[in-house]
């Protein structure tokens, strides 16, 4: 059974079991059984929660289709775009909306992948994920995005780039940088950040694929000082429950990000509150911008923070493919990790990051802090390790620096001069690809 299917399942279980034992506990006594009753509604409001946050996570724009159709004109340049171009920057398309007849024709190579009118058509069919067109009558006249762009993938179940969602695994090979890059008018980050059109393609067009630079239009820094673009990778929206803070900077929790993003940095329409982004030093752009205060007249993104916030808690970090890791190498590979490399002093099982404060220095992990310093927190967030094996693409840390889970051992080994000879490295190594 699928993934999808068994969540529904288990989803549908639980309402039954509710109305099972609330009618059991009714029929018990009245004054007991609205007392059971009580008990649980927690559990029904979790799941209408939890439904209410995936359709969120999934189709809502919050209204950002004023920014990416209306300012940015992104629809004009999707309208060119073939399919199979929309494939190879890295566009998911859902299986499960595909008509039966479309399927078969793709699957029988009927369908031209090369023809751009085929990607309106699956815009129109709200088959691209993280992506809804607008039209009018068959003309597409504005486009939004959602959160599951970034952070749904799909299993290639029916080919490459096409299959049912991964809800919460970081889209690796999403070019969003290539993709902003084709809109006619980049006017709405040129502006801000007082550069012309050409030079935030430039911009945008370094990330390469599986990053997103979400504090470019905070301060403007868009490359570090050795001259890489300032781009960070697509974190997973999974295996957070548990975790304090969260992003790679540690800006503060599932719901503070989820509310920056949605407005900042996606276009939303929502009310949003930190004045942390008034300290012109660190943020020049968004002090002068007023971004620390965002008060729209109809506010649509504040009434889906619960439910935004307790779906993405409820998506587990998936276990990884039965023979991708040696287990009685990672079994070793355990023992060492809280053991000579000391790596459960901050990565502490089961969250694999600090049940308390989860931030630490630049120097304290042998780093440079130029992200560090680009959040209000001047410091790294202890990484939660689950599920490390869906994000390889892109590498590790932050911004991809070390290229495999290998090099990221090998750096804490210098650093921290554990004296882990090669084949305690190898084993540290197959125990994080088994979490
Ligand atoms: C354009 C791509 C993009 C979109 C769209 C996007 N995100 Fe993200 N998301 C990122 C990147 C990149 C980061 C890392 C940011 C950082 O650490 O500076 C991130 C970080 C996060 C984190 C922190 C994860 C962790 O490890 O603690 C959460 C949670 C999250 N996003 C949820 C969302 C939600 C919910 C939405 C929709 C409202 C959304 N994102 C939309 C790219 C995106
Ligand atoms: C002093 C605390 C600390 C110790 C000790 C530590 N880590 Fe980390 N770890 C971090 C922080 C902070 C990050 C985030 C770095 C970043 O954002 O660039 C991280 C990131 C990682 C990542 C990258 C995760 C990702 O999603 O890219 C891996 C893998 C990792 N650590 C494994 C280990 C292993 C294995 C050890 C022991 C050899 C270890 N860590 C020891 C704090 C620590």
């Amino acid at each position: 059974m699928h993934r999808d299917d068994r969540a529904r399942l288990s989803l549908l279980s639980l309402i039954l079991l509710n109305l099972v034992l609330c009618s059991t506990a009714f029929a018990e006594d009245d004054r007991r059984g609205s007392k059971a009753h009580e008990d649980l509604r927690p559990f029904a409001n979790a799941s209408r929660l939890i439904a209410e946050g995936r359709d969120a996570f999934r189709f809502d724009t919050f209204g950002d289709e004023a920014f990416w159709g209306g300012r940015l004109r992104l629809h004009e340049a999707l309208a060119e775009v073939p399919p199979s171009t929309a494939l190879a920057v890295g566009l998911k398309l859902d299986v499960q909306s595909l008509p039966r007849g479309l399927r078969r024709g793709l699957k029988r190579g009927l369908i031209d992948l090369d023809d751009p009118a085929v990607t309106a058509a699956l815009l129109e069919l709200n088959a691209v994920v993280g992506v809804t067109g607008f039209f009018e009558g068959e003309d597409l006249v504005s486009v939004g995005v959602q959160c599951a762009l970034c952070h749904s993938t799909v299993d290639d179940s029916f080919a490459p780039g096409i299959g049912r969602r991964l809800d919460g695994w970081a889209n690796r090979d999403l070019d969003v940088g290539t993709i902003i890059s084709l809109a006619p008018d980049l006017s709405a980050f040129g502006g801000p950040l007082g550069v012309s059109d050409d030079d935030v393609r430039a911009v945008v067009r370094s990330w390469g694929p599986g990053k997103f630079d979400a504090s470019l239009l905070l301060d403007g820094k868009a490359f570090r000082e050795d001259g890489k673009p300032g781009a960070v990778l697509i974190p997973p929206a999974f295996g957070l429950a548990g975790v304090n803070l969260h992003t790679w900077t540690g800006w503060g929790s599932v719901s503070h990000w989820n509310a920056l993003v949605a407005n900042l940095e996606m276009g939303g329409q929502g009310t949003f509150i930190d004045k942390r982004l008034d300290d012109a030093e660190r943020f020049p752009i968004a002090a002068r911008e007023g971004a620390s205060e965002t008060r729209p007249e109809v506010d649509r993104v504040s009434p889906k923070l619960a439910a935004l916030q307790l779906y993405q808690l409820a998506l587990e970090a998936p276990k990884p493919p039965r023979h991708s890791f040696d287990r009685r190498a990672a079994k070793r590979g355990k023992a060492l990790f809280s053991g000579q490399a000391n790596c459960a002093s901050c990565h502490v099982a089961p969250l694999f990051t600090e049940p308390g404060h989860n931030l630490h220095t630049p120097e304290e992990i042998g780093i440079d802090s130029f992200q560090a310093d680009r959040s209000p927190t001047g410091a790294y967030r202890t990484s939660p390790l689950r599920g490390l094996w869906t994000h390889e693409k892109g590498g590790y840390y932050h911004d991809g620096r070390f290229a495999t889970l290998l090099e990221v051992v090998e750096h804490y080994n210098d650093f921290f001069a554990l004296d882990l000879n090669p084949e305690q490295q190898s084993d540290v190594v197959e125990y994080l690809k088994s979490l």
